[in-house]
């Protein structure tokens, strides 16, 4: 409700009753026709295709300089204009994520509580897409066309996988076989014989920590012949040390509070994480004494925005996060071009 001192707004009303009924039941059925007629026989895949061409449409004005967002996103963003791309950063470096910026954790022995008050999107991709579709499993990727232009660099890596193929099947429509490497692992018999030939890797092994050894001992201990690697060891033993990763996905139950600090800092392009609840406030169960906050905070000291925040409505401590690596340089408070008191959240 907006209230300003004593003054109420009133919604103006420029149609009356009637007219405005007719007014809305024709849009609805025009919708209805529009839909049954183009939309009904069509699947997943036509929408898809026709969110592919909305993207190739779009070109970089000529007249208008877009260095800088390029600049600072290594190349990604390559047709967003100086100027727009300065109130993006205004944005986000202005954005606070806490609720009590000097007391973060304040309230996270109640983590859905806590995830309510604090953490929100600092950053905005236009194109940003939910990959594999609706449901469980897909995720929501900053303007993943641009990956199209990468030749055959282009390389994801997705922790967790459970048997489940809608992010990788939906990132291999959209972007196509021959463009992106996918690696994907877990635990489980997961592999499938399609795999191969959608240039889909699957790994029958779990993510372990270089440093919370306790996490290694309790996965190893859950009764299975496990193999656990550390993140180094995964790309020691792929032979991808130094490579680019463009997506790095990851969804391991609680594993990314003992490991994340072996992958956030690593030339990873865009994190999606699904983070589960808080690290438990009791240090008996909790001996690095890992806070959110410090989680949180290492994506920022990596250059990392957040562009999504997705509730996963199966747990109410569950979020599907979506981050972005930007150049240091974005980061940087410049005199001459920001001002980032416009766009400034107060609490
Ligand atoms: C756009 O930004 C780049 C990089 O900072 C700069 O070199 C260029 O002069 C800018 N162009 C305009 C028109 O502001
Ligand atoms: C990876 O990069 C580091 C730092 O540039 C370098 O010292 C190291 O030799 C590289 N390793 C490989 C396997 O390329």
């Amino acid at each position: 409700m907006v209230r300003n001192g004593n003054v109420r707004f009133a919604p103006v009303r420029t149609i009356n009753k009637l007219p405005r009924f007719f007014f809305c039941a024709s849009g609805f059925l025009a919708l209805l026709v529009t839909t049954e007629i183009w939309f009904a026989p069509f699947d997943f895949n036509f929408s898809l295709l026709r969110a592919t061409y909305a993207v190739q449409l779009e070109t970089p004005s000529p007249l208008q300089s877009t260095d800088l967002a390029a600049s600072h996103s290594f190349g990604f963003f390559d047709d967003i204009p100086n100027e727009t791309w300065k109130l993006m950063r205004s944005k986000a470096l202005a954005f606070q994520h806490y609720m009590y910026r000097n007391s973060p954790d304040i309230g996270s022995e109640r983590p859905w509580f806590w995830y309510l008050n604090n953490l929100q999107p600092d950053f905005t991709c236009s194109h940003v897409f939910r990959v594999g579709g609706h449901g469980d499993g897909p995720k929501w990727v900053c303007d993943p066309h641009r990956l199209r232009k990468k030749e055959d660099d282009c390389l994801v890596y997705s922790f967790g996988s459970n048997g489940q193929y809608q992010f990788e099947d939906g990132l291999i429509d959209l972007i196509g076989h021959e463009r992106c490497e996918i690696h994907v692992f877990d635990f489980g018999n997961f592999d499938r014989s399609q795999n191969a030939g959608r240039n889909i890797h699957y790994h029958k092994w779990g993510l372990g920590s270089s440093y919370d050894e306790a996490y290694n001992i309790k996965l190893k201990s859950s009764g299975r012949h496990l193999e656990i690697l550390t993140f180094q060891e995964t790309q020691q033993r792929l032979n991808h040390v130094n490579r680019t990763i463009d997506l790095f996905k990851i969804d391991c139950e609680w594993c990314e509070w003992s490991n994340y600090k072996d992958w956030v800092d690593v030339d990873a392009r865009q994190i999606l994480v699904e983070v589960h609840g808080l690290p438990s406030t009791n240090p008996a169960t909790n001996p690095l004494n890992t806070k959110g906050s410090d989680f949180f905070n290492a994506f920022r000291e990596n250059s990392y925005a957040m562009f999504s925040k997705e509730l996963n409505p199966y747990n109410s401590e569950c979020y599907e996060i979506g981050y972005i690596k930007l150049a240091k340089e974005f980061w940087k408070s410049s005199t001459e071009d920001e001002s980032p008191t416009i766009l400034s959240t107060r609490f």
